[in-house]
């Protein structure tokens, strides 16, 4: 056994010896090539480490920059929101209002009294009915009665004027509910056309009445061109 064994290993030897070197050699090759592929895999792996922790940096500015987006949209959530509650109160204040206008009170009468001429005098007062109605929104100036009623409580304009031109007195009293408020006359010695306006702002309540009486012994003039008119509006309601 033993002899055999040395012969074999003797030819072993003499037949690797030559190529020891030739390996010895490749390995070092192999060692050199390894070292730079290693020096280049440490750079690499450094570029790598130094793109992680630029990474890493532009990733706490943008989670910085995100929780602040969320705190402004979170705030702007709840602007949203109380701009809602806002939009709807003025949503349903606007249609109120809308409704308001739509339901306000429309009163505006523009009266003349006659195409025949004289009216009076007589030997007690007359209400005056003025028959020409050129504008009666509302229709609260009944021609039939000379009555204006208020349809609706609220401050009311009237307005009349009053012409003559015989010698004589002409004269217009203003009575609300029946009750005499206002008394105008004008006395002429001789004939010449004679006018007089006159006004008033009045609170009303709905129902309350208005009317013109040509007292006793007064006289008027009206024909085809309007001389004598009643006129009134309401100018807001309360
Ligand atoms: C009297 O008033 C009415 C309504 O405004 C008008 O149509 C008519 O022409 C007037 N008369 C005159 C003579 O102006």
């Amino acid at each position: 056994f033993n002899h055999f064994f040395e012969e074999s290993s003797e030819q072993t030897t003499k037949q690797t010896t030559p190529d020891i070197w030739v390996e010895v050699r490749a390995l070092r090759d192999m060692v050199v090539e390894l070292k730079v592929e290693l020096r280049n895999m440490e750079a690499r792996v450094k570029d790598s480490e130094s793109q992680v922790n630029e990474l890493k940096a532009e990733l706490m500015v943008t989670k910085v920059q995100m929780e602040l987006l969320q705190r402004e949209n979170s705030v702007q959530a709840t602007q949203l929101i109380s701009l809602e509650t806002r939009l709807t109160a003025t949503e349903s204040k606007t249609s109120d209002l809308e409704k308001q206008n739509a339901e306000k009170p429309k009163v505006a009468f523009y009266t003349a009294l006659t195409n025949s001429r004289n009216v009076g005098p007589y030997n007690t007062d007359m209400t005056l009915k003025y028959s020409k109605v050129f504008t009666n929104i509302g229709n609260a100036y009944n021609p039939a009665t000379g009555f204006f009623t208020a349809p609706v409580k609220g401050v009311y304009y009237l307005q009349f004027t009053a012409f003559g031109y015989h010698a004589g007195s002409m004269g217009i009293q203003v009575y609300k509910n029946n009750q005499r408020i206002m008394y105008n006359d004008i006395w002429q010695s001789s004939g010449g056309d004679k006018y007089f306006t006159n006004s008033l702002v009045l609170e009303l309540i709905a129902g309350d009445e208005i009317h013109l009486v040509l007292p006793s012994g007064n006289f008027l003039y009206d024909d085809k061109d309007n001389y004598s008119t009643f006129s009134g509006a309401l100018l807001f309601p309360l």
